[in-house]
């Protein structure tokens, strides 16, 4: 339990997408411990149910089956959090998929490629979008959004998953003009493997042979976890980064700012 003085949200609301597993779970609980009344908005209702009943404030979280590819659903989470909790101070637009790892482009479906989008980008739209509505008229807001290294990397991700989240990076750019304008801030984070989530063992699968040593080669420190995620979640939520607008936080440890290839410092 955060000391009273340590809890960084206390009296806020937060929605977060994609919070009934990884990163999302992380910053669910993390949300929690820091005052913060959580919204857990998720398409799969056991996980994320048990999510909002173990957290520590469990009467003050509540679970609502959203897929973030449906306005619908997204609107309604949002006015969940109106109803219940009578406002929305944190957007957490966490919710992703891997989808299909196709190394030639040839091999490469339409569905696919979609698929992604729509869940990772159109999701974050609609998260944004309807955040928003009911934080302009507060005049305050932060939003967030997972975004990835492979957002400001080629090569890594899978073409859909790649375009995706640079997609996502000028989506929040765009929208931090536009509501900056209502003191409504737009934030990404960006992660780099987090090899224990779902999502990750599933990429990491796909990938065949993988040397975890070298995925995290520019920082000689044990393997990113999602708590160092929502931990960087957890300041841009927070007023301590109250003057951060379309902002990326990129969490990797330097990973995306060498080149391997050509390092002086082996
Ligand atoms: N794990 C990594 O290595 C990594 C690295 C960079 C970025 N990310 C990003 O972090 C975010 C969280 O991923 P994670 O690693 O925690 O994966 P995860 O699979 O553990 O969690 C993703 C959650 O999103 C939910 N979800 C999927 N589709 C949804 C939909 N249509 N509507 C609502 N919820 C949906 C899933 O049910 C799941 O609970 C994603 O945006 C992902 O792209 C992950």
């Amino acid at each position: 339990m955060a000391s009273i003085l340590a809890r960084r949200l206390e009296g806020k609301v937060a929605l977060i997408t994609g919070a009934a597993s990884g990163i999302g779970e992380k910053a669910a609980r993390l949300f929690s411990r820091h005052g913060a009344k959580v919204v857990i908005a998720d398409i799969q209702d056991d996980l994320g149910q048990k999510v909002c009943d173990e957290l520590d404030t469990a009467s003050s979280a509540t679970f609502v089956r959203c897929d973030v590819t449906k306005e619908s659903d997204v609107e309604n989470a949002v006015n969940a959090a109106i109803s219940k909790f009578g406002k929305l101070d944190i957007m957490y637009n966490n919710a992703g998929i891997a989808g299909l790892y196709r190394p030639n482009i040839l091999d490469d479906e339409k569905s696919n490629f979609e698929r992604v989008v729509s869940v990772n980008l159109v999701g974050a739209f609609l998260g944004t979008k309807h955040a928003a509505r009911v934080m302009i008229p507060n005049r305050r807001g932060s939003i967030i959004t997972t975004a990835s290294v492979c957002a400001v990397i080629g090569g890594m991700g899978s073409h859909a998953y790649t375009s995706s989240k640079h997609g996502v990076l000028g989506l929040m750019r765009n929208t931090a003009i536009d509501l900056g304008r209502y003191g409504v801030r737009v934030n990404c984070v960006s992660p780099h493997v987090v090899a224990t989530t779902p999502m990750a063992k599933g990429f990491i699968d796909m990938m065949g042979e993988v040397e975890m040593g070298k995925v995290y080669s520019a920082f000689k420190v044990e393997e990113l976890t999602a708590e160092d995620v929502a931990a960087t979640a957890l300041f841009l939520a927070s007023d301590e980064s109250r003057y951060l607008n379309g902002e990326n936080i990129v969490v990797d440890g330097g990973f995306t700012i060498v080149n391997p290839n050509l390092c002086s410092y082996k």
